[in-house]
């Protein structure tokens, strides 16, 4: 097992909140960064109101939750990373933000630090070369709601070290996660099976196979899917599964990972899914409301 103390998780969204929590429920310090005092705050907001909820549902006591909190460090300096033995970027699925955070980093962080991308859909090769430390650079692909799901896809590119990619895997475990082998190709395992379903859940809708309910009803109902893939695409963000898309479109030139119309005209009206009370669904109610879309 490597010397992993203080991890460095690079934003607090959705997915880097989750990443952070589970960081430091594992006793790790860990530093957050973001990029604006709001932003900041507002990921905290959310770390905060998930471990009251671990407190509410008795998973948690109240001085586990101020130890865990104790151990979060929330920066919008890049420079206060500097003392990671890992860093985990969880930032906007924009390769070249990403890029230029790594080059950044390169200089900040000990030649030791480990290097990891909570992408995707992006590839990990590309990053590893921006970072100048390719052989140090790996994927962490966690899963929405991260304190709940327990996989962790670890990617090994073809520059990867070995000893590198068994430290990373080994501290996925640490987390209490359940970690799987995979290799850099755009959505590795989990989003190769699952955006392609998602999409072909959209052109059934499109073409006039059965409603919207009924198609997440046969999911749920006939396969024991926790969500049918309306309410997961509404779940995930449709931004973001459009996003993912278009690069997994891009890498295979395949039509199965084309975006399709409704999805592109949902992302132009701002139709996010969940985090913006309307995607497939309208959430501004109790209970979620079909909205007639096709
Ligand atoms: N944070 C922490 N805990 C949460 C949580 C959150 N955001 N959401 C739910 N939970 C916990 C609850 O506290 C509860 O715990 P308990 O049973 O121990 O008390 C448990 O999860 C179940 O929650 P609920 O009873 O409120 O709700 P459900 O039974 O409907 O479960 C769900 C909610 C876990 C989200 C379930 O619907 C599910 O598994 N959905 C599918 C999620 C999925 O497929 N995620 C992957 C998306 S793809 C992805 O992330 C990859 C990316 O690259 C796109």
């Amino acid at each position: 097992m490597p010397e992993i103390r203080t991890v460095a998780v690079l934003g607090c969204g959705l997915m880097g909140s989750g990443i952070a929590e589970v960081s430091a429920k594992a006793g790790y310090t860990t530093f957050v960064r973001e990029v604006d005092d709001p932003l900041m705050d507002k990921g905290r907001a959310a770390i905060e109101k998930s471990l009251g909820r671990a407190v509410e549902r008795k998973k948690l006591d109240t001085a586990e939750r101020d130890e865990i909190s104790r151990r979060l460090r929330f920066t919008t300096r890049l420079e206060e990373l500097g003392g990671a033995d890992i860093v985990i970027e969880a930032v906007t699925e924009q390769i070249d933000i990403k890029n230029d955070l790594f080059r950044k980093l390169d200089s900040i962080c000990s030649a030791s630090t480990i290097f990891a991308s909570n992408t995707s859909s992006l590839t990990i090769a590309g990053m590893a070369a921006a970072s100048g430390r390719p052989d140090r650079m790996v994927g962490l692909h966690f899963f929405n709601p991260v304190p709940v799901m327990k996989l962790v896809e670890v990617v090994r590119t073809i520059a990867t070290d070995e000893r590198v990619y068994r430290d990373a895997f080994e501290f996925a475990r640490s987390l209490g996660k359940e970690p799987v082998e995979a290799k850099d190709a755009s959505g590795f395992i989990v989003n190769r099976l699952l955006v392609p379903y998602m999409l072909d859940a959209i052109r059934c809708l499109e073409q006039g196979l059965a409603g919207m309910e009924d198609i997440d009803k046969s999911m749920t109902l006939g396969t024991g899917y926790p969500m049918g893939p309306f309410t997961l695409a509404d779940f995930v963000g449709i931004d973001t599964l459009y996003r993912i898309a278009e690069i997994m479109f891009d890498e295979f030139r395949e039509p199965r990972f084309a975006p399709p119309p409704l999805l592109k005209r949902m992302v132009a009206l701002g139709y996010y899914g969940r985090k913006s009370r309307k995607g497939f669904y309208d959430y501004a109610g109790e209970k979620p409301v079909p909205l007639a879309l096709h």
